[in-house]
C-alpha cells in the first residue's frame, strides 16, 4: 500500500492530476485525495484546480457532472461501474413524458442524474442548496422534481412549495435508514445531536435535529459544543468526522447503511487509470452544451444556512 501511494504521488505530480474524492469514499482514498467533499463542493472543486487530469473518486453522474463543467479537462473515474441507483431510475424519455403533461414546467434536477437528464432540465441542486434553488423560481411556475421523492419532500417542506415529485430514491438512504434506528439511538445516547441527510425518509428526518448534506454535517459537527452525534447517513462519513473531531463520538444511525457503488473504487485502481488514462468520461457536445446550462443556473444559488 505504501509504495502505491507513493506512485500515485509521483505520478500526479508528473502528470499534473488531482484526486477528488466524496465523503462516502472508503478510508484510505478520502486519506489520499487532495479534496474531499460533497457533491456541490466536488462540481465547484473541478473548476477551481489548475489540473490537466482529474481522477474523480466518486460515482458515475459526479465525473460526469465534472467533465460536462470542464470540457477541456480529463475527467477519469477508476471504475466506470460505480453507478447511483438513483440516478439510473429515471431516463430521458420518463421525463420527457413527464414534461409533456405540463405546460412550460420547471424541472429541478438533484445533481444525481446523468447528463441526457440534465440536459432536459432547467436548474440543478445538491442536496445543500435544494431548498434556495426551489424558491428560487418565479411563484407562478410549475415544478417537476427529479429524482429523490425523499429530498423532494423534504424541499417540499421547508419551503411551502408545491411540486411533482418523481418517485426514484437512494437505496442505502431509503432502505436502511429507519425511524426504529434513530428512535433506538435517541434512547441510548439521549446527550446526542441526531443528523440526517435528506436523502432519508421524512419520517426519518422529523426525527432528527438537523437535516443537511455530507459536507454540512461536517462543519455543523466541528462548530458544535456538543459531545456526540448519531450520524443519519453513509457510513463513509464517520472517518472524516473521527478524524476532524478526534475528541467527539458518532454513532451510525444504521451500520447498514453503505453505497456498494462508492466503495468499488480502490487505490489499485486509481493507480491503474492514473497511469494508463483510461476511463475518461466522454459526453457528447450537444448533450454537454445542454447539460451544462442548468449546472450553470444551480452555481447562482446559494447553499442553505445550516442553522
Ligand atoms: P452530498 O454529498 O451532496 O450530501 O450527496 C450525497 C450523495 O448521496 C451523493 O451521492
Ligand atoms: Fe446514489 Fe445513494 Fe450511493 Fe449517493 S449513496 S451514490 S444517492 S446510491
Amino acid at each position: 500500500m505504501k509504495e502505491t501511494i507513493q506512485e500515485l504521488h509521483e505520478l500526479k505530480r508528473k502528470k499534473n492530476a488531482i484526486i477528488l474524492a466524496h465523503i462516502y469514499q472508503l478510508p484510505e482514498i478520502q486519506d489520499i485525495a487532495d479534496f474531499v467533499g460533497d457533491s456541490l463542493d466536488l462540481s465547484k472543486k473541478t473548476q477551481q484546480v489548475d489540473a490537466d487530469i482529474i481522477v474523480f473518486c466518486g460515482v458515475h453522474f459526479m465525473a460526469e457532472t465534472a467533465s460536462i463543467l470542464n470540457p477541456n479537462k480529463k475527467i477519469i473515474l477508476p471504475e466506470l461501474n460505480a453507478m447511483c441507483p438513483m440516478a439510473n431510475m429515471i431516463n430521458a424519455q420518463k421525463l420527457k413524458t413527464i414534461k409533456s403533461k405540463y405546460t412550460n414546467p420547471i424541472v429541478v434536477s438533484y445533481i444525481n442524474t446523468s447528463a441526457d437528464i440534465k440536459a432536459e432540465s432547467n436548474i440543478c441542486c445538491t442536496s445543500s442548496n435544494a431548498i434556495n434553488v426551489v424558491k428560487s423560481i418565479p411563484k407562478n411556475k410549475e415544478i417537476i422534481f427529479i429524482p429523490d421523492r425523499n429530498l423532494g419532500a423534504y424541499v417540499q417542506k421547508m419551503s411551502g412549495i408545491k411540486m411533482y415529485l418523481y418517485d426514484g430514491f437512494c437505496p442505502t438512504h431509503n432502505n436502511f435508514i429507519l425511524p426504529n434506528h434513530i428512535l433506538k439511538l435517541k434512547k441510548q445516547y439521549p446527550l446526542a445531536k441526531v443528523l440526517v441527510h435528506p436523502e432519508c425518509r421524512l419520517e426519518v428526518i422529523s426525527l432528527a435535529d438537523k437535516a443537511m448534506s455530507t459536507s454540512q454535517m461536517c462543519q455543523y459537527v466541528s462548530l458544535s459544543k456538543h459531545k456526540e452525534f448519531i450520524i443519519g447517513t453513509e457510513t463513509g462519513i464517520l472517518h472524516r468526522l473521527q478524524k476532524e473531531n478526534p475528541q467527539k463520538k458518532f454513532y451510525a444511525a444504521s451500520t447498514l447503511a453503505t453505497c456498494p457503488n462508492m466503495k468499488k473504487i480502490t487505490l489499485e485502481k486509481i493507480l491503474s487509470v492514473l497511469i494508463n488514462e483510461t476511463n475518461v468520461i466522454k459526453i457528447s457536445k450537444t448533450i454537454r452544451n445542454k447539460a451544462y446550462l442548468p449546472l450553470a443556473k444551480m452555481t447562482e444559488i446559494m447553499p442553505c444556512n445550516i442553522y
